[in-house]
């Protein structure tokens, strides 16, 4: 039986896939069959390959990104009372990190075409604040978003937040294989965060991990994953509070085998994002933009809805749905989800280009398991249902 002859509902495709396959099965049942099950030599060896990858010194692997941000900040002795500057537009972890060492987020709006931290926003952030001495002193960090796994302006933000002695920590959750101007995502800021959400081009389930090239976060981050011990005493000693953020070694050795597919999985994705800007460009909504210098990793294909259909975007995500096409919203306006809006009295208007992407922000499926018909089929789709409204 085959699609199309009204018995068999035809296939959904999906808004995302992750490329798993029997190496991957059998990396993970043979780990399983030793019963050592927690931080051993797979971690090890994925921290290695992924240190390699990013070409840094030092890779630590955990849970998930949303640890790693948190402990990428309390290794800086983030605390309360301290500002990090961060992109208004990104999934919520990244402002929630800061938020839970106690540390105030100072959202810093985005460039209309990127949807990255704007640097010039970020230079006028940080000018304003140290204008006044109490809040001048208070300023910790700098974390910007490499959205959707096109990396941020780092040279520019490097700058800018190097001029103010800030550090810069990348949330490179989506942009494993990414690059700017030629440097690898993860190998910029002090500290870089990755995912292994099945979201990303590869995966873990869980997942997470930070690179540096400085040694001695990289032994703070350590401690502070696995309870506080010292990384580097021959005898258990406990040197801070610590969090158990370790991953598993079947999880790891998942992860060694999803680093090996890398590079192909990137490929299939840049090569369906190709064909979708060409199909999209015989349409209303426009394509992501990819600034000079970026090579990204499309980790997911966000478009923009044209301005009048906005409001009726979740009409359409319905409709779509019922036609067998998963799309999506992009990501959140983190000032304006209640926790923030509540918490620090943001309005509409504060973070305009955010505001306005957050409205039109359209994503399409996009995974290495799809075909150039299948995304003829997606902005066909799109087409017939934006046409209706
Ligand atoms: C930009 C960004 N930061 C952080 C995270 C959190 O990653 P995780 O799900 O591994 O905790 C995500 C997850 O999608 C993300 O997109």
């Amino acid at each position: 039986m085959s699609a199309g002859d009204g018995r068999t509902p035809p296939r959904t495709i999906r808004l995302s896939a992750p490329s798993i396959e029997d190496d991957d099965l059998t990396a993970v049942t043979d780990v399983l069959k030793t019963g050592f099950l927690i931080q051993g030599p797979h971690v090890a060896r994925f921290e290695k390959t992924l240190a390699e990858m990013t070409g840094t010194a030092h890779a630590v692997a955990l849970t998930n990104c949303t640890a790693a941000l948190q402990l990428a900040l309390l290794a800086l002795d983030v605390r309360a009372g301290d500002l990090v500057l961060v992109t208004a537009y990104s999934w919520v972890s990244t402002a929630n990190a800061i938020e839970l060492c106690g540390a105030t987020p100072v959202f810093v709006d985005i460039d209309e075409r990127t949807y990255n931290m704007d640097p010039g926003a970020l230079e006028a952030t940080l000018a304003r604040l140290a204008k006044t001495e109490d809040t001048r002193r208070r300023l910790r960090a700098v974390l910007p978003v490499h959205a959707f796994g096109q990396m941020a302006d780092m040279t520019r933000i490097l700058e800018i937040a190097g001029r103010y002695g800030l550090p810069v920590i990348e949330d490179a959750a989506c942009a494993l294989g990414a690059s700017w101007r030629g440097k690898a995502a993860g190998s910029m800021g002090l500290m870089s965060c990755f995912s292994f959400h099945p979201r990303k081009a590869v995966t873990t389930g869980e997942g997470g991990a930070i690179t540096t090239d400085d040694l001695a976060l990289a032994n703070r981050l350590r401690a502070l994953r696995n309870h506080g011990l010292d990384p580097t005493s021959a005898f258990p000693d406990f040197i801070m509070p610590g969090f158990n953020c370790r991953m598993t070694e079947f999880q790891a050795a998942f992860g060694v085998t999803q680093l090996g597919k890398l590079d192909r999985v990137l490929g299939a994705r840049r090569r369906l994002s190709k064909h979708y800007d060409a199909l999209l460009g015989r349409t209303d909504v426009t394509a992501p933009y990819v600034a000079e210098g970026a090579v990204p990793t499309y980790q997911s294909y966000v478009s923009l809805l044209p301005e009048k259909v906005a409001p009726r975007r979740q009409e359409l995500i319905r409709t779509l749905r019922e036609r067998g096409i998963e799309t999506n919203i992009g990501t959140w306006h983190m000032p304006m989800t209640t926790y923030f809006r509540t918490r620090y009295g943001f309005r509409p208007g504060d973070f305009p280009v955010s505001d306005r992407v957050f409205a039109r922000a359209f994503t399409l499926p996009l995974y290495e398991g799809l075909t150039e018909a299948d995304l003829e089929t997606v902005v066909a789709e799109v087409g017939r249902a934006l046409a209706e409204g």
